[in-house]
């Protein structure tokens, strides 16, 4: 248990927000439990408990190393409303810092830059390496007088525990989140059999989404909407041959196995290598708390982030990987585009529906609702897992 920056109790806090009796009922067994009630999803106070107890103590995801592939590429970042740096520094490793500047505290950087060997504030123009050391500060001791050639004990960036597995690039603010290894596991390990540093990135959709965060994830890992929002997914893989999304730990995952490959899910694509016949006809699909969604298929991978904005609005990114020169390769670019449009079709079937959600919880109708008891447990576990790393 910690203490916010009010003095408070974060259990307190999260208890005096939810209410006892909702946090109670969540720790029920599924068929007796409710959900997270209707201010999780729609207060701003809300939101800011989740920005300093959930993004800034836990494994996020922030960026995509495709996004900075040289030296001296740098992306600012927004994670639960706190700028970060990520840079791309001499030797070709990724660091985050915070992106502020330790004069003033201006932001250093606004937008995506290239090329940098320094990082120099807009405002008075002190300057950083890429690893973070402060190196001149222009005029500092009077006119002309400058603080050249700082022997690296100057106020630098300070840091942000950075970690990078193949293409995605996640950060811990407060450096207190235990080791990155832990907590990519429960996904690399059911991930062995695919060569995914074989995959390359292929290209990017965007969405504005009408709801909070949390709906988007949500659906992204209950199967038990696919009969009624998505009939060609349903045609794919049938309800009866689907299985209850599955808990471990703060990692929600699925999978189900397809009889036949269709166009953007395994036909004209090149295959990751030496897959088995059974990760050869699998699709399997990961939610690690709180923003890291993936998917995997024999061709393609696909990441799926989804960025607060407001209580009730968000973005959503889908990020599509292919294996070698189907990425890029002119001679799939058909193949590639039923890639994007399935997943563009797919989502967009879920949009309307994730947006009705979010309109639902203006309702004082709704009290956190009953569960399936055969389909619902991961949605549950995932607002239990928040809840738990608020705590
Ligand atoms: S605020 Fe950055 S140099 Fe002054
Ligand atoms: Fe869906």
């Amino acid at each position: 248990m910690g203490v916010s920056s009010e003095g408070l109790s974060a259990e307190g806090d999260v208890e005096a927000m939810l209410g006892h009796e909702a946090l109670r009922r969540l720790d029920l067994p599924l068929a007796e439990a409710s959900g997270l009630p209707n201010v999780a999803y729609t207060s701003e106070a809300w939101q800011r408990l989740e920005n300093e107890r959930l993004f800034a103590r836990t494994w996020c995801f922030a960026g995509y190393a495709h996004d900075l592939p040289n030296p001296g590429d740098a992306v600012p970042i927004d994670i639960g409303g706190m700028p970060v740096l990520l840079v791309r520094d001499k030797d070709g490793v990724v660091r985050g810092f915070h992106n502020v500047c330790r004069h003033r505290g201006a932001t250093l950087l606004e937008e995506k830059a290239c090329g940098l060997t320094v990082l120099t504030c807009p405002y008075h123009a002190w300057a950083y390496d890429l690893t973070g050391t402060l190196r001149t500060r222009p005029h500092f001791h009077g006119g002309d007088k400058h603080d050249v050639g700082d022997d690296g004990n100057g106020p630098g960036l300070k840091p942000v525990a950075t970690a990078v597995w193949h293409h995605w690039i996640f950060v811990n603010i407060d450096g207190q989140a235990g080791s990155f290894d832990d907590f990519i596991a429960p996904i690399a390990r059911r991930c062995d059999g695919y060569d995914i540093g074989a995959a390359r990135y292929a290209g990017s959709l965007d969405f504005d989404v009408a709801c909070n965060w949390k709906f988007a994830l949500e659906n992204y890992i209950e199967p038990y909407h696919v009969f009624a929002a998505h009939p060609r997914l349903h045609s794919f893989v049938p309800m009866a041959e689907r299985e209850p999304s599955k808990c471990d730990g703060h990692v929600l995952w699925n999978f189900y196995q397809f009889r036949e490959p269709e166009e953007g899910r395994g036909v004209g694509l090149p295959y990751f290598p030496n897959l088995t016949e059974e990760l050869a006809s699998r699709g399997l699909w990961f939610v690690a708390v709180p923003n890291f969604a993936f998917e995997v298929y024999p061709d393609h991978i696909a990441t799926f982030i989804v960025t607060p904005l407001t209580p009730a609005t968000s973005r959503e990114r889908i990020d599509i990987y292919l294996i070698g020169d189907a990425a890029k390769g002119e001679q799939f670019a058909t193949q590639r585009q039923a890639v994007f449009d399935t997943w563009h079709d797919l989502n967009k079937e879920d949009l309307g529906l994730i947006a009705r959600l979010q309109r639902g919880r203006l309702s004082p109708g709704y009290d956190g609702g009953r569960f399936s008891p055969y389909w619902d447990e991961a949605p549950l576990e995932l607002s239990r897992q928040i809840v738990k790393a608020m705590l």
